[in-house]
């Protein structure tokens, strides 16, 4: 009796959420008798799941009234549907317009932001104003909208509008009328696009040239306030931005404005060209370090050359008077006009080199790593990072055995969080051949870190074809596991030994509290993800990476080895 009261009870649990349990059987026919759906693949042991099911559900419940629908798939058991839809990580958010229009999910993962990325899916790209009324209530609906005003027979702005709107669809709301009283009113020669603003000026009007290019252009600068924020939700926004981010570090947020009014009158004059932000130096200070300024001394400035990954700090800091008008707007001309040299941070140079493996920094680098004509083996590991301990012996013990190819191979390494080296790197540690006479397009190694498969990398790879093995001796402990500066918001499917587990989990922790990590990119869309690439974004994801690593619970926390 009890049993079946209980079954029943759990029966009704289950009716009662909002979110569709879906299998490889009912899969096909709910995506084609919903118009929407917004699918989570997910593993039932995976952190980052868990961490989102309330929200899910939450969003689930909410957008049920709208006719947007909310499924998961549990890819330990519907592991063929999983792997239809290309499902390398957990969780996989995605929306479906049927089956075969497929987009990635590229929101917070939060219920408020699901719930307003979905809404924003079922509009039309773009929303017919056809009254003062409803052009009021647009310019409100959100933070940042678009609206075009054509002539009723202009096809080609229209078209041109329309496309920009499909794209950047996730990002803005965009709405257009060809009613020319509309147009007047706002006092705008059509065709044109006025950009309406919670901040800075509250709005910005584009009668340029209607290409898509002007016109996508037009709504990522004018979207972008004159002085932001950095953080965690803007992170991302702000390195792809495509121009360089001045920062403005202050401690508390009267600080932040003040220096915010007193700078304005530099922002204005580089809009377009360089961003600026200021930055609460309180909760990321650390990110300063990345920077090369000095990590505590307050309010501090420096930009980021977020393309070429270039820093140029401000020497002065710890002053108000540091960054007045004046000063800044002498930096910021000579940067803009290349004068502004980009700070490398290096160890010194090593006096000599006494290991099997030899030591870069960032100024030898080019020296030993680039302009030798020998094959490079080259290491880039963090001290705090347990696979690169763990790889430290087996590395010693190959360059050892290549020892007598010195004068055709060079095995080394380099402390990256000390050395600025140009470099893309994804995690620690990360190994890459620089060959001779291809220095520009070094090869990844991907294989397992052990001595044996290094040895054959380099036989097969190298340009010299230099086998170290004699058929036996090189061990093979298996060492798997990169170590990202943060922990990738998603665990890599179908992996799930959780040996490392505690290990992963402190080296990622210690590692972001000690690289300086900072401003994360929580939650973190998927379009931040894809958005940017380089290192230091990866490095801003350790701040939450710590707190996630502290709340998380422990199953999970040996998966966050790739990103
Ligand atoms: C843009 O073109 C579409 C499709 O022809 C039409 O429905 C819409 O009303 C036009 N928009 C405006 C603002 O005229
Ligand atoms: C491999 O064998 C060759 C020739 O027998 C020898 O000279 C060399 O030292 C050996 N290498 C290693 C790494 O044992």
């Amino acid at each position: 009796m009890r049993t079946s009261i209980a079954v029943l009870g759990l029966a009704a649990l289950a009716v009662a959420s909002d979110v569709h349990d879906l299998t490889k059987d009912s899969f096909g026919s709910f995506v084609a008798e919903n118009d929407l759906v917004l699918a989570e693949f997910f593993a039932p042991w995976c952190g980052h799941c868990k961490a989102l099911a309330p929200e899910y559900e939450e969003a689930a419940t909410s957008l049920a009234s709208k006719s947007i629908r909310l499924a998961k798939i549990d890819c330990t058991e519907q592991q063929d549907l999983c792997q239809d839809y290309g499902v390398e990580g957990y969780p996989t958010l995605k929306v479906f317009r049927g089956a075969d229009n497929v987009q990635p999910y590229a929101g917070p993962r939060k219920a408020q932001a699901i719930v307003s990325y979905m809404t924003k899916q079922s509009l039309p790209s773009v929303s017919l104003l056809q009254s003062g009324e409803a052009l009021e209530e647009f310019k409100t609906a959100d933070k940042v909208v678009l609206v075009g005003f054509f002539g009723a027979d202009d096809k080609s702005s229209n078209i041109t509008f329309s496309e920009v709107a499909d794209e950047l669809r996730d990002t803005f709301l965009f709405g257009a009328t060809s009613d020319p009283a509309l147009a007047k009113a706002e006092g705008v020669k059509v065709p044109a696009i006025v950009l309406y603003k919670t901040f800075d000026e509250g709005k910005s009007t584009f009668e340029e040239g209607f290409t898509k290019d002007a016109v996508a252009e037009f709504a990522k600068t004018a979207s972008t306030p004159l002085i932001g924020e950095v953080g965690p939700e803007t992170y991302a926004g702000y390195m792809a931005a495509g121009i360089p981010l001045a920062y403005i570090f202050a401690e508390t947020p009267e600080e932040r404005a003040s220096l915010a009014k007193t700078l304005k009158p530099v922002a204005e004059k580089q809009r377009g060209k360089v961003n600026f932000a200021t930055i609460d130096a309180k909760a990321f200070g650390q990110h300063a370090g990345n920077l090369n300024l000095e990590a505590d001394k307050w309010p501090a400035f420096a930009i980021q050359d977020t393309q070429k990954n270039q820093k140029f700090p401000y020497t002065s800091q710890g002053s108000v008077s540091d960054l007045s008008v004046k000063k800044i707007g002498k930096f910021i001309d000579d940067f803009v006009a290349g004068k502004v040299e980009p700070s490398v941070k290096s160890e010194a140079v090593p006096e000599k080199q006494d290991g099997p493996v030899t030591v870069v920094v960032a100024k030898n680098y080019q020296e030993v790593v680039i302009d030798s004509d020998k094959d490079v083996l080259l290491e880039f590991y963090a001290p705090w990072c347990g696979h690169c301990k763990a790889l430290a012996p087996k590395y010693d013990e190959l360059a050892g055995m290549f020892k007598s190819h010195a004068d055709k191979i060079t095995i080394a390494k380099v402390d990256a969080t000390l050395n600025d080296v140009p470099d893309e790197i994804q995690g620690f540690p990360t190994i890459k051949l620089y060959k001779a006479g291809a220095k520009d397009a070094p090869v990844d190694y991907t294989g397992s870190r052990t001595v044996e498969d290094l040895v054959n990398f380099i036989r097969d790879s190298g340009s010299f074809h230099i086998d170290a093995s004699n058929g036996s001796g090189a061990e093979t402990h298996s060492m798997e596991g990169v170590e990202t500066e943060g922990m990738p918001q998603q665990a890599p499917a179908a992996t799930k030994g959780a040996s490392s587990a505690a290990s992963g989990a402190s080296s990622a922790a210690s590692g972001a509290a000690s690289s300086g990590a900072s401003v994360v990119a929580s939650g973190a869309s998927d379009a931040a993800e894809t958005a940017t690439k380089g290192v230091k974004e990866k490095v801003m994801s350790a701040a939450g990476a710590v707190k996630e690593a502290l709340i998380d619970d422990d199953d999970e926390m040996g998966e966050h080895d790739e990103l």
